[in-house]
């Protein structure tokens, strides 16, 4: 047999056709070795514990403020839904620092009736239909009622979010995949929200609110003020940041529950796994599949020196199945992360300066969510027997999937 051909190997893993099931070309690189090269010019790391230690290193970042090509040459980092995400020390300290001052877990606590509201309306209406469509019925819904509440936007502008946060996330992936209407869609979709958001943020200035965009519109720390267009960036980010992301995650968790019914039993008789579940399932299916860093200066990494410049993709989705941190990593066990001790080390949120700031009120949706399915419909079907994907690469999640609910007592 022909040794495996890493271009091959990774041509294959972006590949559209290989959306329903990218794993074993994920583990097809990680076989190849710690460091794949791309033909895209950076390199792919594969390995958990690689990984880990680019997100932890601030000498890894993203390059922008220090003039270092970022990972696509010749994109302005504005097109990119960015703030600082996109940003590296000091700038990305201090307006995650800001910015943590508003988005704090007590914020967390405040929206939680919300979000139980929500998802028992939604499950309880869609109790009454012969099918229903979980991904734009329920797992949309959920978050961008979240995040409407978060920054104080009318929720009947649910619509326009939705497709420029769909035209943003292909916009996410290399340039090189893209095709020219998807560029200008993404260009477009970046002018609008920014037209959008300067409205409301004008808006929150005139009447403040209890909302995260007039707490940080106020924000005056020794003298240090959010400006308007930092402002304009957080709000694009924590639309694009927890609104995609969380939406892809309720979906791949119920397919990936429906697929593992005996895991499925095991919640519904005992309920308190569900936090524990939540994990497994970001480690099992990610949204967030990948993330980029270039090297800031001279690093070794994996036995290789990568100059100042030098790019790197983190491999998310497959260093949360390396065999050497989860055994057997691609079973679905709802128990893996939960016994004292057990911590889930998967990067799903990614680690270090940028860890997901979102963090906790995604587990607290994606628990919630998951809790009202088991408690309010306890039989579920899901309909599509090979649902499809959506064809971007960065963020994985179905285009939609047809369930069939069951109230309790109708089993
Ligand atoms: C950053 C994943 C939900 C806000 C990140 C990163 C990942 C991630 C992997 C780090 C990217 C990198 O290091 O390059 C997820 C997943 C979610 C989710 C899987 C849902 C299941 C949310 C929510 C919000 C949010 C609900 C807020 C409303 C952010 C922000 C950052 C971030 C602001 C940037 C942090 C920084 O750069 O310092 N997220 N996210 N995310 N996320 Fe999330």
């Amino acid at each position: 047999m022909p040794a495996p051909d890493p271009i091959q190997t990774v041509f294959a893993m972006l590949s559209p056709e290989n959306r329903a099931n990218p794993y074993p070309y994920y583990r097809a690189a990680r076989e190849l070795g710690p460091l794949v090269p791309t033909p895209l010019g950076a390199h792919l790391v594969t390995g958990h514990d690689d990984c880990m230690t680019v997100l932890s290193d601030p000498r890894w970042g993203h390059g922008y403020s220090a003039g270092i090509s970022p990972i696509r040459p010749g994109v302005a980092a504005d097109d990119i839904p960015g703030s600082f995400i996109r940003m590296d020390p000091p700038d990305h300290t201090r307006l995650r620092g800001l910015v943590s001052k508003a988005f704090t877990p007590r914020e967390v606590v405040r929206l939680r009736p919300l979000v139980e509201r929500t998802a028992e309306h939604l499950v309880d209406r869609a109790l009454g239909s012969a099918e229903f469509d979980l991904v734009s019925d329920l797992a949309a819904v959920v978050p961008i009622t979240v995040i409407c509440e978060l920054l104080g936007a009318p929720i009947e502008d649910y619509q326009r979010f939705d497709a420029w946060a769909r035209a943003l996330a292909r916009g996410l992936d290399p340039d090189a995949l893209l095709s020219a209407d998807e560029l200008r869609d993404r260009a477009t979709a970046a002018a609008a929200f920014g037209e959008y958001f300067r409205g409301l943020v004008a808006e929150r200035r005139a009447r403040p609110g209890p909302d995260l965009i007039s707490q940080l519109a106020a924000i005056d720390d020794a003298g240090d003020r959010i400006t308007e267009t930092e402002l304009l960036d957080i709000c694009v980010l924590l639309l694009f940041g927890g609104y995609e992301t969380t939406v892809h995650m309720t979906g791949n968790m119920v397919l990936a529950l429906n697929r593992h019914p005996d895991q499925l039993d095991l919640l519904r008789e005992r309920p308190d796994l569900i936090p524990a579940a939540v994990d497994e399932l970001l480690r099992f299916d990610p949204p967030v599949q990948f993330t980029n860093r270039v090297a800031l200066r001279e690093r070794r990494l994996a036995g290789r020196v990568f100059a100042r410049g030098e790019a790197v993709v983190i491999l998310i989705a497959g260093a949360n199945r390396d065999p050497r941190v989860f055994p057997d990593p691609d079973r679905l066990d709802v128990t893996r992360f939960a016994g004292p001790g057990s911590a889930p080390r998967h990067l799903a949120f990614g680690l270090g300066a940028h860890f997901c700031l979102g963090a906790q009120l995604a587990r607290m949706e994606l628990e919630i969510v998951l809790a009202t399915l088991l408690r309010h419909a306890p039989g579920l079907t899901v309909l599509d027997p090979a649902p499809s994907y959506r064809e971007t690469l960065t963020i994985r999640g179905l285009r939609s999937l047809r369930v069939r609910l069951e109230a309790a007592g109708t089993r």
